[in-house]
């Protein structure tokens, strides 16, 4: 998704400019722009459709200025092209707008300005905001008062950077449902759509709220409300190592988050087991037992890989705590008016936390006096904020376009919510161990998994090269197989199918051939005899088989096997998941994809 970053302070902005947007490429996008202004000269813009390092080799040594802003674009409104990249300038070339979000009424605030005379050079819903500050920066005043007033006639989302070639000692932005975060250096100061532009620089940070703005000078900053009511906003400290920035030579961020994991789980364990009584302690849900106890639903919301991770979530909760609990994509729930109870917990998951879709359901729940917890990677984002208590996962951050170390991180969270949930409810001290021991062993059990990539890789060679794949698995599996295939779809471009292994005979048998391998999760727990029943079915119709198990099916039954250490059954669907990652690496890898910048995705989407 598009990225923002600003610099004002003593040095040339452009380098920090270029060097951010490159950090920020992870997130997708299309074409990139910078401008700057000094204390002569008006702004200078450069923007090209393409890489950062396309932009970079257009920059000229000349192009310099203390104060600066870049973007990088993923196409809303019109195609990428160099007069669509951002920043975009009204006519007198006096101001000049980054902007992510969408405006809803670009298209009244066009003709209007139209009218009035501006002439327009992009098909952007951004540009609107360049003409329509500039209106009221033509009428004197502060920058930031005209950013205001212009931002009080527009519909939609933003987070914006505003540069005035008139007042260059300052930048202005706002954040209305897209994030922007100010970076707070020695004598300079720094601006971004996403901490990983501004952790080489930095580590004080304030991630502004919705419907806030602030005036961002060298020496400091002031945030205020629409309103123009000033703010009063304390620094927080990121603690993220920098070297999760980096590929720290791997070949892709994708393989590095991949291997991470020992890492990561055992972070989201950290400080949380309480191997005496059992159970977990999860001290940011804010809700004593009695409480817990008043729950009778769990309703758990996030899009993509989040929403499969809650659908693992929801099945921990209901089998170790007994409540019913379900999964269904924020992106819809938001959409269908949904009927908020008292005794419901909710609970939205997010890696990025930025989410719009996830956001606005947040939003919709409170707003219906609903009760939401976060299940959420990055400190401090909108979603954390917004919710009323939560887990974070503790991951470190996941460049890497499609989720893996967060996805599974996540899903040890829910072990430990259901955990602590069932220890309040019935789950017995003897249960309770079973899973607190299963949980410690997971890191090791990991490495074990990942020990296997190179065979992984051979087998991802040989079915890369079909037109499609089948992803099954029954019950605890199907979420599994649902997030194997988003993974394959998503970085390979092969397409996909995830049925539950149960259903295959209701209908997507008919697709089975030679042709269509089949990916089964075969865990040895109550419904292996099952599974291999479907296993056979599918056989009988020539159907390849890669079977992900805890024990080699008969030769008859499958063709490959990925054998994974068993777990307890409710916490297999971890184990299982791994060489689906691997596998959907290694195929894209195969397919000579570019697996760290999937086509039309984008890392964290915050746009509806
Ligand atoms: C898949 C993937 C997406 C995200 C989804 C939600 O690999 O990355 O499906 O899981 O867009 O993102 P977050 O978790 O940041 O809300």
């Amino acid at each position: 998704m598009c990225g923002i970053v600003a610099y004002i302070g003593p040095k040339d902005a452009t380098p920090f400019l270029l060097e951010g947007l490159a950090r920020l490429e992870y997130r997708g996008y299309d074409s990139a722009g910078v401008a700057v202004a000094g204390r002569t000269g008006g702004i200078k813009v450069r923007k090209v459709k393409g890489r950062v390092a396309d932009l970079a080799a257009d920059v000229p040594a000349r192009f310099k200025g203390t104060t600066g802003i870049g973007h990088t674009r993923w196409a809303t409104h019109g195609v990428p092209s160099d007069a669509n990249a951002h920043p975009h300038l009204d006519n007198a070339e006096r101001i000049a707008v980054v902007h992510n979000g969408i405006i809803e009424n670009a298209d009244e605030l066009r003709a209007r300005l139209t009218a009035d005379g501006a002439v327009f050079r992009s098909e952007t819903d951004t540009e609107v905001l360049a003409h329509l500050v500039a209106a009221h920066a033509a009428e004197g005043g502060e920058l930031e008062d005209a950013v205001r007033a212009a931002l009080g006639k527009v519909v939609g989302t933003y987070g914006i950077a505003v540069l005035d070639a008139r007042q260059p000692d300052r930048v202005v932005v706002a954040r209305n449902g897209s994030p922007i975060v100010l970076g707070i250096g020695e004598k300079e100061m720094f601006v971004a759509s996403d901490v990983s532009a501004l952790v080489r620089y930095t580590r004080q940070v304030v991630h502004l709220e919705d419907g806030e703005l602030a005036t961002v000078r060298a020496d400091g900053f002031r945030t205020f409300t629409e309103d123009a009511r000033t703010t009063h906003r304390q620094p927080s400290t990121v603690d993220w190592e920098i070297d999760s920035y980096d590929t720290g030579g791997y070949d892709h961020f994708l393989l590095k988050e991949i291997h991470e994991q020992p890492g990561s789980v055992e972070r989201t364990l950290s400080g949380r087991l309480d191997e005496r009584f059992a159970t977990a302690h999860l001290g940011g849900l804010d809700l004593d037992a009695r409480e817990l106890r008043e729950i009778r639903r769990v309703k758990i919301l996030g899009c993509g890989s989040a929403y499969y991770a809650g659908e693992m979530g929801a099945q921990l909760i209901e089998e170790l705590a007994r409540i019913p609990a379900h999964s269904e994509p924020a992106s819809e729930f938001r959409y269908r008016n949904p009927v908020i109870e008292a005794d419901t917990l909710y609970i939205a998951v997010s890696q990025s936390g930025e989410t719009y879709d996830t956001l606005a359901a947040v939003q919709e729940v409170k707003r219906k006096g609903g009760r939401v917890l976060g299940v959420v990677n990055t400190v401090g984002s909108a979603i954390a904020r917004e919710c009323d208590g939560g887990i974070y996962l503790h991951a470190g951050p996941e460049i890497s376009v499609a989720s893996t170390k967060a996805f599974t991180s996540t899903v040890v969270a829910f072990a430990l919510l259901a955990l602590h949930f069932g220890r309040i409810h019935d789950l017995s001290p003897a249960d309770g161990r079973r899973i607190v021991s299963a949980l410690k062993a997971l890191p090791g059990q990991i490495r074990e998994v990942l020990a296997q990539s190179e065979e992984i890789a051979a087998l991802a060679a040989e079915y890369a090269d079909s037109t499609g794949m089948m992803f099954i698995g029954r019950v605890r599996g199907y979420p599994v197989a649902r997030e194997g295939a988003q993974k394959l779809k998503e970085i390979s471009y092969v397409h996909a199918e995830a049925y539950p292994a149960s259903e295959l005979k209701h209908g997507p048998l008919a697709l089975i051939s030679a042709e269509l391998p089949t990916v089964a999760l075969v865990p040895d727990d109550e419904l292996l005899d099952k599974n291999l029943t479907t296993l056979g079915e599918i056989k009988a119709r020539s159907g390849k088989v890669l079977a992900i198990a805890h024990r080699r099916p008969e030769a008859r039954l499958a063709d490959h096997c990925v054998l994974v250490p068993k777990s307890e059954p409710e916490l297999d669907p971890l184990l299982l998941n791994i060489p689906l990652q691997l596998l959907a690496y290694h195929a894209a890898v195969a397919l000579k994809r570019d697996v760290d910048k999937p086509r039309n995705l984008a890392k964290s989407v915050t746009v509806e």
